[in-house]
């Protein structure tokens, strides 16, 4: 029997709707661009699995790296215990954020660092007496991650659809590349109330929501008008993080700093899964009291596990080597010289470009959005052709691992005008 085949009988798969979905692939082995099946064929990753990879599947350097610290120390509850990794590693994020941020918050992933955030905004306050102020803004579009209090923050959407009378409230404003009317709508929303506990945004760039980019000009407006009635900025950085963006983050493009950023995929280079959430000395001390109620209660037994603390570290040591700075300018080359040779063409429509990410629409006579029945054929046609594209709807996009060369970019572009010239 496959492996494709054994695992039909026994797994249920992430975002998979297993009646209609063809059975998954059985990936054996993954070398940097690339992933191999246990049929021997080979896919580009052109998503980097998920937006997690930066430096090509099993890096031997970080490979090398994690094994060292297997066999060195695995694992050790991170509650009255550390460890050098885990410090080591707060100290290097923290050198490469704005000076505003000095305490790093360990958790598992991007929905439970996006959960954490929200807990210290909301504690803040409550530590301080103030029940009022338990209302979050967030925004048409958005996305923070499946758990209940990240998919709160999620726009309503058919991802979150059945557990809508069950999440708490959150109010939307309209998308940041519709600035005029975001902009109204906060201010709106803050003459109203003085309720506001917290914002929360993907900076830049809406990942899941449809690769949506706006202006750092318009995020700057919004921080700076969040900030004047005492509500914490929370940036979701989670995709947006190391290098994605062409900076070390894409708040690096800002006037305006936030006050909590969530970080994760990208952290570990995508070899371990790993969140954290970053604040500042104020807002941790906060929460210092001889009364013990006023502790932040968040742990998960995996809590800055040395493996992946190691993986984040050895990302890190290839995050601050030049070559991968001028891999990321390259492919930034090779999309913004692909965006304008796209300009008129028929069915490819508003190619875009931030960093090492490049989107588009496919012109179709059905209504752009997730549920544009072209996805399913356009996924479809990449898989065939040895290309991992997940599109979110008729809106393609490419975020590779940086080690991905300019020759390799040209086939996916000229597969994606392969596939929009079959379609209407
Ligand atoms: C912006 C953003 N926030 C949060 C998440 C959730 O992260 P995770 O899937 O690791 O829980 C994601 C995942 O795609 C994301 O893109």
């Amino acid at each position: 029997m496959s492996l494709s085949e054994r695992d039909k009988k026994v797994i249920w798969h992430p975002f998979t709707q297993h009646h209609i979905e063809p059975d998954s692939i059985a990936i054996v082995r993954g070398e940097g661009l690339y992933l191999y099946d246990e049929n021997g064929k080979q896919y580009i990753d052109a998503i980097a699995s998920w937006w997690v990879n930066l430096h090509g599947h099993s890096n031997a350097y970080m490979a090398e790296k994690v094994y060292q610290q297997a066999i060195g120390l695995e694992q050790v509850i991170f509650a009255g215990f550390t460890h050098e990794p885990a410090i080591r590693l707060a100290e290097r994020l923290l050198s490469h954020l704005p000076s505003n941020f000095q305490k790093v918050f360990y958790s598992d992933n991007g929905s439970t660092s996006v959960e954490v955030a929200i807990k210290m905004a909301l504690q803040f306050f409550h530590n301080q007496g103030n029940q009022k102020r338990r209302k979050i803004i967030a925004f048409e579009d958005a996305y923070h991650g499946d758990t209940f209090g990240a998919m709160s923050l999620g726009a309503p959407s058919s991802f979150n659809a059945p557990f809508q009378d069950m999440l708490f409230e959150v109010e939307f404003i309209p998308n940041p590349k519709n600035e005029p009317e975001c902009l109204a709508a906060l201010a709106f929303k803050l003459k109203q109330s003085d309720e506001y506990a917290a914002i929360i945004f993907e900076p830049l760039i809406q990942g899941a929501g449809g690769m949506n980019m706006y202006a750092a000009e318009t995020l700057d407006k919004i921080i700076l008008m969040a900030k004047n009635q005492g509500l914490f900025c929370i940036s979701d950085e989670i995709m947006t993080g190391f290098g994605r963006t062409g900076k070390w983050f894409a708040m690096d493009y800002l006037q305006q700093k936030p006050d909590i950023i969530c970080l994760s995929k990208g952290l570990t280079g995508g070899m371990m899964a790993m969140g954290v959430t970053v604040c500042s000395d104020s807002l941790f001390e906060s929460f210092l009291s001889s009364d013990r109620t006023k502790t932040l209660f968040h742990s998960h037994s995996f809590t800055a596990n040395p493996i992946a603390c190691a993986a984040a570290n050895a990302s890190m040591d290839l995050m601050e080597d030049e070559n991968t700075w001028s891999n990321i300018a390259s492919i930034e080359k090779s999309h913004e010289v692909w965006k304008s040779k796209m300009a008129t063409h028929p069915t490819i429509k508003n190619v875009r470009c931030l960093g090492t990410i490049v989107a588009c629409e496919l012109e179709t006579v059905e209504k752009d959005g997730y549920l544009n029945p072209i996805r399913g054929k356009a996924y479809d046609h990449f898989i065939k052709k040895g290309i991992l594209l997940r599109p979110l709807g008729n809106t393609l996009y490419i975020l590779p691992p940086y080690c991905i060369k300019p020759s390799e970019l040209a086939l996916i572009y000229l597969e994606i005008e392969n596939f929009a010239s079959t379609i209407n």
